[in-house]
């Protein structure tokens, strides 16, 4: 049997593999919470590069991506020893409220990548970075992805993302900022109250 991805997300054209195992293998990351899973091809790169605990969210809009990614992910489970995949199928933020207000483990990883609306990237980044440990990085996709014929910047990550980056910045350092993905390092745990 072989994968079935019908789109390359993050292939070697976009050089992100290049980082992202500068990232893991430095880290010695092992834990992943990844938002947006479509048929599981970043998830895929993420495991090959070392990752072996996945927990990921999609609401999965095209059933025949929720399709490829199980099939894909039994063939995952097949080739890569000692991995798990929890795969939840919830919007991203009831999951991840779901996951604090059950005191879940933390995470080293955050791959945000579901809804590319500004507002809920926004949300995504703020609950995920609470799922986050100090020492992990958390990596928001398509930054400044380009919506053709939908007017308003709104409509794409980046001001979401901006503001998340604008109110985190006391808690983070850049591990690799561009104009494609963010991934930034959590340096110091954020107030939960006051
Ligand atoms: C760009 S694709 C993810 C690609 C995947 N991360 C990869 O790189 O292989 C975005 C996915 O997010 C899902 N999605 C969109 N909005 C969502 C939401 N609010 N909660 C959970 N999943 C969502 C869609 O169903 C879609 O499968």
């Amino acid at each position: 049997m072989t994968y079935k991805f019908t789109k390359f997300y993050c292939d070697d054209s976009y050089e992100c593999p290049t980082y992202w195992h500068e990232i893991i293998e430095k880290n010695g990351y092992n834990r992943l919470l990844e938002l947006g899973i479509w048929e599981g091809h970043s998830m895929y790169n993420f495991v090959s590069l070392g990752i072996r605990d996945v927990t990921c969210i999609d609401i999965w809009m095209n059933d025949y991506t929720k399709e490829n990614f199980q099939h894909n992910k039994a063939l995952m489970l097949e080739e890569f020893d000692d991995l798990t995949i929890d795969d939840r199928s919830e919007m991203s933020w009831t999951a991840m409220t779901d996951m604090l207000a059950k005191n879940e483990p933390l995470f080293d990883l955050v791959y945000v990548d579901a809804s590319h609306f500004a507002h809920n990237a926004l949300l995504d980044g703020c609950l995920a970075f609470r799922l986050l440990r100090v020492g992990g990085c958390i990596i928001f996709d398509d930054y400044h992805l380009i919506r053709k014929n939908l007017g308003a910047p709104d409509l794409t990550p980046k001001e979401g993302v901006d503001a998340f980056e604008h109110v985190h910045k006391r808690f983070m350092e850049p591990a690799i900022v561009n104009d494609y993905q963010r991934a930034w390092y959590k340096t110091m745990q954020e107030e939960k109250i006051g």
